[in-house]
């Protein structure tokens, strides 16, 4: 961040003769921003923005997105090169650290991360006490959450050594969690981790062995949810990210943050959406009833969506679309899966929606999550886990934004104002006085 001689915006309010000069920040890419932190104390007004649509509400290193352009990097390494090249894990050593590591680095925390994948043996009985028709977020939200009572004498936010030790537990532990959410529904006894195993082998491999068999993952499968794990791993200030950071900015421990970000992700208009989009597509059913549902998603009064469509930032093509699409036909030639009938409905709803004026008029193009259901379904993932999936992937995105955060000397508990239009102050009435 550049401060000086980048200029400055000059703000004053009409009518007064206040006004201030607010400088303005330059970022290595992006637009600049206006410093807006002396506004209040200068000229006694908020900004206004529901949303943060126009907000930066940090600093950040880690990643870059270009909505308009359909790039996103992650320490700017473009997505493509880091789905193509990659691994989950190198990714996640990338994200934390801010460099890809050596051999002995990648080496060393791999092993580092693998030798967590464990829960504490005390933490099954934390499953028991669930419905077993509870959904996997809610387990995971919960057991999470929990993970900090388990830890009690590494929860010192400003030891980096704690820091270090709780990144590598939340994200080995996390695969645990899901699997065993998963298994927990469906009444299959839990496998636990092989540390033998990738990350994402291991994560296929304690979703869908059972003990009474050997199970070996198909390597093309293993990959393709590698894959998925990179693409989700991080996504700047998100809505998810944003709440791990405020919850983090209190103080709050990491595990207790991460299970706020668990939250944030559940709801269909963030990590909700891929399963939101099958259950779209089951509903459509034929390639005939699309013309149909697309009079239904323009029509204003239905506020029925083209999930998987749409995005805060993304007013292109989201680059990890892309990369989903071709992933998804890899898994199903893999499969020998000719026709995936959910698959070529897909395809023709988003040939028929780019072609259409409402979603060209408004910049809307397919998201990362309007294919990676139909890979994860491919992948035997069932759909009510494709949301815990994706927290297994962000979880890395999480922990770095939050050790980012802890890390920066200018963090501060994050406490936005409000615009109040609420009845101004009055005098309580007593009950015997009120019509
Ligand atoms: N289908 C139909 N119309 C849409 C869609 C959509 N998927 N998305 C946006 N629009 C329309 C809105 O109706 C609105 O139209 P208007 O200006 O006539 O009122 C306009 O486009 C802008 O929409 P907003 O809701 O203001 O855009 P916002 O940036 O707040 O929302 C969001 C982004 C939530 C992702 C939205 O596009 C959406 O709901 N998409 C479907 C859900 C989805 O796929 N979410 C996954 C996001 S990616 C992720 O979290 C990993």
């Amino acid at each position: 961040m550049n401060e000086k001689g980048n200029g400055s915006v000059t703000l004053s309010i009409a009518g007064t003769n206040k006004s201030a000069s607010l400088p303005l920040l330059h970022g290595t890419m992006g637009p600049p921003v206006i410093d807006i932190r002396e506004l209040y104390s200068s000229l006694g007004v908020f900004t206004f923005d529901p949303g943060y649509a126009a907000t930066a509400s940090c600093e950040s290193k880690i990643t870059y997105i270009d909505g308009e352009a359909g790039i996103l990097l992650y320490r700017g390494y473009p997505i493509e090169q880091l789905a193509e090249h990659s691994s989950f894990l190198e990714v996640a050593y990338l994200l934390l650290n801010g460099e890809l590591p050596n051999k002995a680095e990648k080496a060393e925390f791999e092993g580092g991360v693998m030798r967590h994948t464990m829960l504490h043996e005390q933490i099954r009985s934390f499953f028991n006490g669930f419905r077993r028709d509870a959904h996997p977020m809610a387990v995971l939200c919960g057991v999470v959450g929990a993970l900090s009572a388990f830890y009690h004498d590494t929860l010192d936010i400003n030891n980096p050594e704690h820091r270090r030790i709780n990144a590598f537990r939340l994200i080995a532990k996390m695969p645990t969690i899901a699997a065993w959410a998963y298994k927990y529904s469906i009444g299959q006894p839990f496998m636990y981790p092989r540390n033998d195993l990738g990350y994402a082998e291991n994560l296929l491999y304690m979703m869908n062995a059972v003990p009474a068999e050997p199970y070996k993952v198909n390597p093309v499968l293993a990959r393709a949810m590698d894959r998925i794990l990179i693409l989700h791993a991080d996504h700047e200030q998100n809505a998810s990210t944003s709440t791990v950071r405020l919850a983090g900015s209190t103080g709050a421990n990491p595990f207790a943050c991460i299970a706020a970000g668990i939250a944030s992700l559940w709801g269909p208009a963030h990590g909700g959406a891929n399963e939101a989009v099958l259950k779209m597509l089951s509903e459509i059913g034929h390639k005939d009833r699309i013309p149909e549902f697309i009079a239904r998603v323009k029509d204003k009064n239905s506020h029925q969506r083209l999930m998987g469509f749409g995005h805060r930032v993304y007013k292109n093509y989201d680059p990890r679309a892309k990369i989903i699409q071709r992933t998804c036909y890899e898994v199903l030639e893999e499969l020998g899966i000719k026709d995936n009938p959910l698959f070529d409905l897909a395809m023709e709803l988003e040939r028929i929606a780019l072609n259409d004026d409402y979603f060209i008029s408004k910049k809307l193009y397919p998201n990362v999550d309007f294919y990676s259901g139909i890979i994860l379904k491919a992948l035997g993932i069932p759909e009510h886990m494709f949301t815990a999936m994706f927290a297994v992937a962000r979880t890395v995105g999480w922990v770095s934004q939050w050790k980012e955060m802890i890390e920066d000397p200018s963090q501060r508990i994050g406490r936005p104002r409000q615009l109040y239009t609420g009845t101004p102050q009055r005098d309580y009435v007593p009950l015997e006085q009120r019509g």
